[in-house]
C-alpha cells in the first residue's frame, strides 16, 4: 500500500443501467468494501452525455462532466471505468487510458471482442490490467474462472446462453406471449443494449462467443470470426412445433477446438427438453465449459441487468485497485497464440426444415432425394394438415453446415414445395 494510504480514485465512463448501479454501490457501500477489503475506492468523475438527467444516485453535482475526456485526465482518477458502450468514443478513451498507465474495467464486450488483442497487447506494454469480467454473463464469473482458473486446461469446447434479453424473450414467447412485448419489458427491466437489434440479431452474443473462444483456445477469435444469426426472424409456431417434436428454442454460442481450427458460432437451435439448458428461463445466462480434465463445468446466473453486471464490475475494480495499491500488477492474464479459425461451413450440424408443399403423391420422395443429393440424410418427417396443402416438419441427420444449406436450397427450388418457412440447428444433448 503506497505510504499505508489505501485510497483509490475512480473515474466512471457512463452511469446508465450498469454504471449508475456501480456508482450508487460505490457510494452506498463504501465503508462496507474498504471493512472487507482494506481499499478505499473514492468516485473522482463521472461522464455522462446529459448531466441534467435525473439519476438513481447522489454525488456532488461537480463530479459528473459531459466531457469523457475530463475523466480519463483527471490525475485524481487511477482507475477507469468504461461502462458507456459502443466502440466509439469508448475505444479512444479506454486507449488514453491505458496509454496514460491507468487500468480499465469494462463491460464492454462490442469494444472488447472488436479490438481486444490490441487493447489487450497494449495494457501489457503500459503494465496495467485491462479487466472485463462484465463483458459476459453479467454477474456470472466467467471471464476470470476462463482466463486464470482454468488457465491449465485444454479446453474443448464452450457452449451456452449468452444474452438475457433474447432469452427472456424467448421464454415469454414460449409463455404465449408477444415478441414486441417481451423485448419492451427486457428494455425496460435493464437487460438490453442501447441498441436492442444488438441483441436481438444475435450480434452481442457473437461478441460474448469470440471473447469466450478467445479466452478458452488462447487463439484470438475477433467478432468478425463469428457468424451468428439472431432471434430476430423466428416465428411463434417454430417453438411450437419444438415443443411438439419435444425440444426447446434458445439462442446459443458455440465455441470448439477442432482439428481444423477454433469456430465459434451463434445461433437458435432446438435442443432437448431434458437438456438443462432447455430449463434455464428469462435474462439467465447458463455456460458449459467442456474440457479432458473438468470434464463439464456449468456457470449459471443472472447474465444481464445493472445490479448483477455492476457487481461483476465492483468485482474487477476491487482487483485492479488492489494491484494498484500493492505496485504489483499482473498484466495480461492471458497470451494469445496465432492459429487457425475453422470455416463453419465444414461443421456437422443437424438441421430442422419446415416446408410448406403440395400435399400429393412422390412429394416427399422428390425432398428427400434433394436432401440426398447433398449427402444430408433425413431422421425423421412429420406431416401437418392434408388436401391442398401441407407443412412438413424434417429433421436431418448431422452433416456439413454448407451441404445443410445446399440441400435446403435444392429444395426451395422443387416446383412441388411452396415455401421454405424455417429452418432451425437442432443440437444434441452434448450441447
Ligand atoms: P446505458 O444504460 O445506455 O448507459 C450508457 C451510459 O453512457 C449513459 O449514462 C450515457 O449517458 C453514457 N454515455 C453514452 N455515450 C456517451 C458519450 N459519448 N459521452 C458521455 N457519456 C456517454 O447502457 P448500459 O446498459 O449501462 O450498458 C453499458 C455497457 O455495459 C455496454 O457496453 C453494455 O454492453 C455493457 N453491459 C450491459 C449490461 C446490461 O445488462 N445492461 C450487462 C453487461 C454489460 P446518459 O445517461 O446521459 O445518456
Ligand atoms: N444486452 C445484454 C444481454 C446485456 O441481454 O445479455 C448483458 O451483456
Amino acid at each position: 500500500m503506497r505510504n499505508g494510504d489505501p485510497t483509490v480514485g475512480i473515474g466512471i465512463l457512463g452511469a446508465g443501467t450498469v454504471g449508475g448501479t456501480l456508482v450508487r454501490r460505490l457510494v452506498d457501500d463504501r465503508e462496507a468494501i474498504q471493512a472487507k477489503t482494506g481499499i478505499d475506492l473514492h468516485v473522482r468523475r463521472i461522464a455522462v452525455r446529459d448531466p441534467a438527467k435525473p439519476r438513481a444516485f447522489h454525488v456532488p453535482a461537480e463530479l459528473v462532466t459531459d466531457d469523457p475526456g475530463l475523466v480519463v485526465d483527471d490525475p485524481d482518477v487511477q482507475l477507469v471505468v468504461e461502462v458507456m458502450g459502443g466502440k466509439d468514443p469508448a475505444g479512444s478513451l479506454v486507449h488514453a487510458a491505458l496509454e496514460a498507465g491507468k487500468p480499465v474495467v469494462t463491460a464492454n464486450k462490442e469494444l472488447i471482442a472488436a479490438h481486444g488483442a490490441e487493447l489487450i497487447a497494449l495494457a501489457e506494454r503500459r503494465g496495467v490490467p485491462l479487466l472485463f469480467e462484465a463483458a459476459v454473463g453479467g454477474g456470472i464469473p466467467i471471464i476470470r474462472p476462463l482466463a486464470e482458473t482454468l488457465a491449465g486446461e485444454q479446453i474443448e469446447r464452450v457452449a451456452g446462453i449468452v444474452n438475457g434479453t433474447t432469452n427472456y424473450i424467448l421464454t415469454r414467447m414460449g409463455d404465449g406471449d408477444d415478441y414486441a412485448d417481451a423485448l419492451a419489458e427486457a428494455q425496460a427491466l435493464g437487460y438490453a443494449e442501447p441498441d436492442p437489434t444488438a441483441d436481438v440479431s444475435g450480434a452481442d452474443a457473437a461478441a460474448k462467443a469470440a471473447i469466450l473462444a478467445s479466452l478458452a483456445f488462447g487463439t484470438w477469435v475477433g467478432s468478425d470470426a463469428v457468424p451468428f444469426e439472431g432471434i430476430d426472424r423466428l416465428r411463434r409456431e417454430d417453438i411450437e412445433f419444438a415443443r411438439f417434436l419435444g425440444y426447446e428454442v434458445k439462442l446459443l454460442a458455440i465455441a470448439t477446438r477442432t482439428a481444423a481450427g477454433v469456430c465459434a458460432r451463434v445461433h437458435p437451435a432446438m435442443i432437448p427438453a431434458g437438456h438443462p439448458l432447455a430449463s434455464i428461463r428469462a435474462a439467465t445466462n447458463a455456460i458449459f465449459i467442456t474440457g479432458p480434465s473438468v470434464d463439464e463445468l456449468l456457470f449459471a446466473g443472472p447474465g444481464a441487468g445493472g445490479e448483477p453486471t455492476a457487481t461483476a464490475v465492483l468485482g474487477d475494480v476491487i482487483d485492479a485497485a488492489r494491484e494498484i495499491l500493492a505496485g504489483a500488477v499482473v498484466a495480461p492474464r492471458i497470451r494469445f497464440s496465432p492459429g487457425e479459425i475453422a470455416d463453419f461451413g465444414g461443421v456437422a450440424t443437424k438441421w430442422y426444415v419446415r416446408l410448406e408443399v403440395e400435399d400429393e403423391p412422390g412429394v416427399l420422395a422428390q425432398i428427400a432425394a434433394a436432401f440426398g443429393e447433398e449427402q444430408v440424410s433425413i431422421k425423421s418427417v412429420w406431416q401437418e394438415g392434408e388436401g391442398s396443402g401441407a407443412t412438413l416438419l424434417i429433421i436431418t441427420h448431422r452433416a456439413a453446415e454448407a451441404r445443410q444449406r445446399s440441400a435446403v436450397e435444392s429444395v426451395r427450388a422443387l416446383d412441388v414445395v411452396r415455401s421454405v418457412a424455417a429452418t432451425l440447428r437442432v443440437e444434441s444433448p452434448e450441447v
